[in-house]
């Protein structure tokens, strides 16, 4: 384990940790990385997270966007999701340090809507065992890390591939293939828009959803699987070559693939076709979809304006920019 750090306030008497962490979104791949194939996915730097860790207080507190309270040292009864992803983070961390403070106050901060096919769930997990880890004086490795957010994430979704827990860390876009994230370094940087439903996605029910099409008809999910793969391999080119309207056109065929796989909802397609006909490259849902988001990829600075007019014009929540680069 690594030492104490710049992230952790070296006073004595009041040491802190913390731990930051940013939403993701998925360019080509979603599903189809589940069973081993791959995917490109960019940190959405503009929805973060921030995770604050002291020993202060009585017993153990948690105060994040969606809860407030003790931490209970085991699990308890059913509770909301955000407050049993969040306290699974802390145990799981404390136990992996072999520590069992008698008072830990952690505070959660920032915005990342959940549930939305953001890497959400990821980001918490990180941002939280990050901080609890730099009280301690510990900066964990980043297998540490990636296991102990893949330990909270199948708590959210059963069979995680691994791709949130890195892409919610690391500042750049990156190629997730068999469990190892690749930098992709980029000259052109792609203006992509990401654009909310309002709608929570679904993605543990998306997830098994394609698990039993995949048990029922092997064959036809295998060829979409296929078609995900060379989809994602073909993006990738297009993307290093800087090549938008190729990528474009790669993103719509996604957007068929992962309808076809039935992860797809009408929320979604009336958002895709509205940044179609503003003009956008190409458009698809991002994350497990049913619900959730989408992301457009506008060809110049114009476009990108029209169309978060569009999608916000048939009721896209939010738009937010995915900004390339920036700090993890
Ligand atoms: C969720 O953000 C992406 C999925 O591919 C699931 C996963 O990779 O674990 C749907």
């Amino acid at each position: 384990m690594g030492t104490a750090s710049e992230f952790q306030i070296l006073d004595s008497d009041h040491p802190r940790g913390y731990g930051r962490t940013h939403a993701k979104m998925i360019l080509l791949g979603e599903h189809s990385v589940v069973y081993g194939k791959p995917a490109i996915a960019f940190p959405v730097h503009s929805l973060h997270l921030r995770a604050e860790a002291e020993f202060r207080g009585r017993g153990w507190q948690l105060i994040t966007p969606f809860y407030a309270g003790e931490v209970t040292k085991e699990p308890e009864g059913s509770q909301p999701l955000e407050r049993i992803l969040a306290e699974t983070a802390v145990r799981n961390t404390l136990r992996l340090l072999g520590s069992e403070p008698t008072n830990l106050h952690v505070t959660v901060t920032g915005y990342i809507p959940p549930a939305r096919g953001l890497g959400s769930s990821a980001a918490v997990a990180g941002a939280i065992s990050l901080a609890v880890a730099r009280l301690h004086g510990v900066e964990l490795s980043s297998e540490q890390r990636f296991h102990l957010v893949q330990s909270v994430e199948r708590v959210a979704h059963g069979t995680p591939s691994g791709l949130d827990a890195y892409a919610t860390t690391r500042g750049t876009p990156i190629w997730f293939h068999e469990g190892i994230a690749t930098p992709l370094a980029l000259d052109t940087v792609p203006r992509l828009l990401v654009a909310d439903t309002g709608i929570q996605g679904h993605t543990a029910e998306a997830v098994s959803k394609v698990r039993r099409r995949f048990e029922s008809d092997e064959a036809a999910v295998t060829d979409l699987l296929t078609d995900a793969e060379r989809i994602a391999r073909e993006g990738r080119d297009a993307l290093q070559l800087g090549q938008i309207s190729e990528l474009g056109s790669l993103m719509n065929e996604a957007h068929a693939v992962l309808n076809a796989l039935g992860v797809g909802d009408r929320r979604l397609d009336v958002l895709v076709e509205a940044a179609l006909r503003a003009g956008a490259a190409g458009a698809k849902l991002t994350g497990g979809g049913m619900g959730g988001c989408m992301i457009a990829l506008a060809p110049d600075a114009h476009t990108e304006m029209q169309l978060v007019q569009a999608l916000t014009q048939v009721g896209a929540t939010a738009v937010w920019p995915v900004h390339d680069g920036g700090d993890a």
